[in-house]
């Protein structure tokens, strides 16, 4: 394979119908060479290309299945990264806009999350006798790879219960990153008192937190968040209630404790395209999560009386995903089409080796 040739400058002024047809053109030319993952928040007008959809875990899990040669991932940076590590060398990972990073993942990185442990060291003894530590897949490789090399797991938000037992049952405690959300969440579900879950925030020395809270917490969890789902508030469930007592309200555990409490679900994406479907007729749902995940799922139910409403006032699209447009997708598969690979995702060898291990614990882990 050559470096590419083929600029996206080219691309950049396609007219959606041009695009969507060049991409259908070049998809006939690379026929079962490539594959499209997708991810649930994608774009209408990339997800209908998609071969494969799914939620973190179910892509995370298809990448490791697939022998296409070209994974074109339609989702976010570290979602690439993880079809890399999961996929077998010769495999070729691409990510259509480079830009497509997640904000919560970048509320944690290697040298904080270093630091962090320095200071759990310093205030614990050994954190690695101590402490499991547990990435949200919404993290980059090297976190991963954090984990896997000190006895840690990666977790996504379909299997975090299995995988903080799987974690507390080796250690006393864990440090949970980058989601707060998630973590407490999933604590609270599994019986953990409020007061035994505190923050970890990393721009503070030592987190913010004193030795003795540090020593009788279960889980520490970093301060981070996802900017799509902290929009969702418990009033605007009290609304919902109000107008529709017999509604329905889903949401996706990034978001905050009160609303996952106030909701009769929760879940991850997949789990919650799942459970309207599966919802009966006629039903009303308010769905906490992505708008474009929210507005495909409406049009898919409306024929069987269903209605659902997306949760905030505001609308609140994952920016950084929906970045994957159909130029970008257009210019990735007409460079393979030519023989070019743009956007390739690869993770090195001293980092991707630790990160698998972390991930094959989770798969391991997960039910
Ligand atoms: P899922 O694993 O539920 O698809 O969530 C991924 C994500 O980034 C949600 O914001
Ligand atoms: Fe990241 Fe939030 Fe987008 Fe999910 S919705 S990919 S957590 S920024």
């Amino acid at each position: 394979m050559q470096v590419a040739n083929i600029t996206f400058d080219r691309f950049n002024a396609l007219a959606d119908d041009q695009a969507q047809s060049r991409i259908l053109a070049a998809r006939e030319k690379l026929g079962p060479r490539a594959v499209i993952l997708g991810h649930h928040y994608q774009r209408a007008d990339v997800y209908r290309h998609a071969d494969l959809t799914g939620d973190s875990l179910k892509l995370a899990r298809l990448a490791s299945q697939t022998d296409a040669e070209f994974i074109v991932f339609c989702g976010v940076h570290f979602m690439a990264e993880v079809a890399d590590i999961m996929s077998r060398p010769e495999q070729i990972a691409i990510l259509p806009d480079l830009a497509a990073g997640c904000s919560m993942a970048d509320m944690a990185s290697l040298a904080k999350v270093e630091r962090c442990w320095r200071e759990l060291r310093d205030m614990t003894g050994d954190p690695d006798a101590l402490i499991t530590p547990v990435t949200y897949i919404n993290s980059a490789a090297d976190l991963k790879a954090f984990c896997g090399e000190h006895g840690g797991i990666v977790c996504t938000s379909s299997n975090a219960a299995s995988i903080l037992e799987w974690s507390l049952a080796r250690r006393e405690k864990v440090l949970f990153f980058p989601d707060q959300h998630l973590g407490r969440w999933t604590g609270y579900k599994m019986g953990i008192p409020l007061d035994d879950m505190v923050v970890w925030d990393p721009d503070l020395e030592n987190g913010g937190l004193t030795r003795e809270q540090v020593a009788k917490a279960k889980i520490l969890l970093w301060k981070g968040h996802c900017s799509v789902h902290q929009m969702f508030q418990p009033a605007h469930i009290l609304r919902w209630r109000n107008q529709h007592p017999d509604g329905l309200v889903i949401s996706h555990p990034e978001s905050a404790l009160e609303v996952c409490r106030q909701s009769d679900y929760v879940g991850s994406t997949e789990y919650i395209l799942k459970t309207v479907k599966a919802g009966a007729p006629g039903t009303k749902w308010l769905v906490g999560t992505e708008l474009n995940l929210v507005n495909r799922l409406a049009e898919e139910v409306k024929h069987e009386g269903k209605t659902v409403q997306f949760m905030a006032p505001t609308v609140c699209m994952c920016s950084t995903m929906q970045r994957i447009d159909p130029q970008h997708l257009a210019w990735c598969l007409e460079n393979l089409a030519e023989g070019q690979v743009v956007n390739r995702i690869s993770v090195p060898e001293h980092e991707a080796v630790p990160a698998k291990l972390a991930l094959d614990r989770m798969l391991a882990a997960s039910p």
